[in-house]
């Protein structure tokens, strides 16, 4: 849309957090205005061929909204209804929490970036069952993005996961292990080779109980080495899950356009957006080279255009998901990157 530049430069007047919450407000009425939705909703609709069957699931496209948007699964149904062919909801931990003290979201215009350190701030697992049992579009896939709680100690951490894994499993489509936030402390800890054996394979032993098993998915942090990566695709491999979802936010601040003073004035985080790009490709590469070519890779982080999201597919990414992207270029970017593979003739590659 022609006119977002100027709607994001007025909203970029508030102060981000607050944004977020009348952005949804606004989205949530534009969507019962006839007009208005037909706009948010952009040009292109369902269509057959962005369909899409990833680990048994089906995508009405294989774009989704990135998790910490929908944090406690209140307007997933609204989004599916802006376009994205999935929502993931969460990251969400057994006990309620507050998560960080404000401000805790800045944006940095001048690298189409973020950085936030919100901590896990969410109502709790039971609130987000309340809120999924009220589901009504059974056809929008809607993940769930499991965590600990801050107060929980590492050595207890395997146990939050069970318990959300356990309370969400009739409620969401897939699951993802979320160990890769930089924002709880010592939570990337737990992608070391014992912790992740323990909490995946506990997950994964209990799905198998299940009547009807959900693909879960483990997120990654960007900041991993190369045989940090090997090793992860390794116990992936050996607890038989669905795939990885990579990547996470970044705590490197390498290469920005904004002036040092400002990035260290906002403080510690992670860092999303445009300055993603580049590592999380390098990562997606890495993936696919090196694993199963049954291995699902979702790719997320510096997706802002229709190019980057076709580059991704390129690159054997079977789904992506965008946040940062969604605040800068608005619900359009969807419309525009289902667009973008529709023209490319070879999409989807049989
Ligand atoms: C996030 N992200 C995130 N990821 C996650 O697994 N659980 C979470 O709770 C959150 N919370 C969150 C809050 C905010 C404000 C941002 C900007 C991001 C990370 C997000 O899902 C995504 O993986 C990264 O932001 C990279 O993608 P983009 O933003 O570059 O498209």
């Amino acid at each position: 849309m022609g006119f977002y530049p100027l709607i994001r430069r007025l909203l970029f007047l508030v102060e981000p957090e607050k944004v977020h919450h009348i952005t949804v407000q606004l989205i949530k009425i534009g969507l019962q205005i006839p007009l208005a939705s037909k706009i948010l909703k952009g040009d292109v609709k369902y269509q057959e061929r962005l369909s899409k069957t990833v680990a048994g699931l089906n995508f009405h496209n294989p774009i989704g909204l990135a998790a910490g948007f929908d944090k406690n699964a209140l307007f997933y149904e609204e989004m599916g209804a802006l376009g994205f062919g999935f929502v993931e909801v969460g990251t969400v931990t057994p006990l309620a929490q507050d998560g960080n003290t404000k401000p805790r979201l800045f944006r940095l215009p001048k690298d189409k970036a973020l950085i936030n350190r919100m901590g896990f701030n969410n109502y709790g697992v039971d609130a987000m069952v309340e809120q999924l049992k009220k589901r009504k579009d059974k056809k929008l896939i809607v993940g769930g993005n499991i965590g600990k709680n801050k107060i929980t100690l590492n050595e207890q951490a395997a146990n939050d996961y069970f318990i959300c894994f356990e309370k969400l499993h009739s409620y969401v489509d897939y699951f993802v292990v979320n160990v890769s936030s930089p924002n709880t402390p010592n939570l990337r800890a737990l992608q070391d080779k014992d912790s992740l054996l323990e909490i995946l394979g506990g997950i994964q032993e209990r799905n198998e109980k299940k009547e009807i098993a959900k693909p879960v998915f483990l997120k990654i942090a960007p900041d991993l080495s190369n045989e940090q990566l090997d090793e992860i695709i390794n116990i992936v491999e050996v607890c038989n899950i669905a795939g990885i979802i990579a990547t996470n936010t970044t705590i490197s601040r390498e290469g920005l356009q904004s002036s040092k003073f400002e990035v260290e004035k906002m403080g510690a985080g992670g860092l999303s957006g445009l300055p993603l790009k580049n590592r999380s490709m390098e990562v997606l590469r890495y993936l696919r080279t090196k694993s199963k070519a049954s291995l699902i890779i979702i790719s997320s982080g510096g997706i802002m255009d229709a190019r980057e999201a076709e580059e991704r597919i390129d690159a054997g990414a079977d789904l992506i998901q965008l946040y940062t992207g969604f605040i800068y270029e608005g619900p359009w970017l969807i419309s525009r990157i289902k667009q973008a593979l529709l023209n490319k003739i070879n999409y989807p590659k049989l």
